[in-house]
């Protein structure tokens, strides 16, 4: 076994998205096999939203169906619930004792939230990137897979993580890279023609694994187009170049060649583009979807594997957190 540590989780907002899969789930099922994995759903994350106790539960629960169901296997990686494990928080704070205010106001993600929820401009959202920092230092990871949204949470975790050490004088921690098997990060495109698949973008935007067909069918034949290439060869509008991406994802390279090829002779047929990738989509999540009904109703399955989680992703964070109090000069 390769002797990285790989860490990473998924906030439990509801169902995972295509965006959520390709940019970090199929990595995780990739990387069990060649490296030592925890796996969580970050249910501590998602209170920066203030979600009501039954959401919160219920969402991390289906995360976790959908973590089992895409491939993850608890025998190979410790899946876990991040608020099973407290000693991340214990690491948070020591963490935020050294994060400034300007580095943290300056963060995308803060920014992006302060627009879209005026309201609630609460420390937990200013102080997201040390929460993150601390998921990831407290199994002392040097392998994250992410997608390209993640990037500056990543260098903010390595900014957290080299100030411990020096301040310290001591190596803690290692300095983490973002991962994705495919070498570069991925952003995958949404269907309203903005740039990322996600869920706070909109109704209609996002393909969830758990979708149903008829679903699928209906979100891609109201995807965002254009009027048609007017030009030979010319450049893809944004929303164009967004359905060849899904399409890229999804199906064949020579499906994807073949609408290409119609597109640059001007000879396309939304109708017929969206068609195709609708079929694609829906064969490409039947498997998912196949799983997702039949892990769900496995209550006791489920509760094993969370409880088994726990005590695992438990003895790293311990063996962690001893060694990070130590240092700090406290009483172990
Ligand atoms: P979250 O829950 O927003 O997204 C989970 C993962 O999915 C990826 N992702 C995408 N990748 C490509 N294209 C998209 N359209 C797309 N949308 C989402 C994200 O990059 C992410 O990898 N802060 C994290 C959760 C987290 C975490 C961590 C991750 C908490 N602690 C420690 C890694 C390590 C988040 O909100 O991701």
């Amino acid at each position: 076994m390769n002797k990285d540590i790989v860490c990473s989780g998924i906030r439990p907002t509801g169902n995972l998205h295509l965006g959520n899969y390709f940019g970090a789930l199929r990595n995780f099922v990739k990387m069990q096999d060649e490296f030592q994995c925890f796996f969580f759903i970050a249910d501590y994350h998602s209170l920066t939203t203030h979600p009501t106790p039954e959401n919160l539960y219920n969402n991390a629960r289906q995360i976790l169906v959908e973590y089992l169901a895409a491939g993850l296997d608890p025998e190979k990686s410790t899946i876990y619930l991040q608020s099973d494990l407290p000693e991340t928080i214990e690491l948070y704070l020591f963490l935020n004792m050294n994060a400034y205010l300007g580095e943290l106001e300056r963060v995308t993600s803060f920014k992006d939230k302060v627009r879209q929820q005026p309201n609630n401009v609460n420390a937990g959202l200013l102080t997201y990137p040390t929460l993150m920092a601390a998921d990831i230092l407290i199994h002392k990871a040097t392998k994250v897979p992410v997608g390209k949204d993640q990037e500056q949470h990543l260098e903010m975790t390595r900014t957290f993580a080299g100030r411990f050490n020096n301040m310290y004088k001591h190596e803690v921690f290692p300095l983490p890279q973002a991962y994705n098997f495919g070498n570069d990060l991925v952003k995958i495109p949404g269907l309203d023609g903005s740039g990322k698949m996600g869920k706070s973008e909109g109704e209609g935007n996002a393909i969830f694994l758990n979708d149903e067909p008829g679903v699928i069918r209906k979100k891609i034949m109201r995807a965002k187009t254009d009027s048609g290439p007017t030009e030979m060869n010319q450049t893809k509008p944004i929303e164009i170049e967004n359905l060849f991406t899904l399409l890229k994802v999804v199906s064949s390279p020579e499906t994807v060649e073949y609408f290409d090829d119609l597109y640059n002779r001007c000879q396309v047929r939304y109708g017929d583009l969206k068609k195709q990738l609708a079929e694609d989509m829906v064969n490409f999540t039947q498997p998912f979807r196949e799983r997702i009904a039949e892990l769900s109703s496995n209550e006791e399955y489920l509760k094993r594997i969370m409880d088994q989680g726990k005590e695992k992703a438990h003895e790293s964070a311990r063996r962690t957190i001893d060694e990070v109090r130590h240092v700090i000069g406290y009483r172990n």
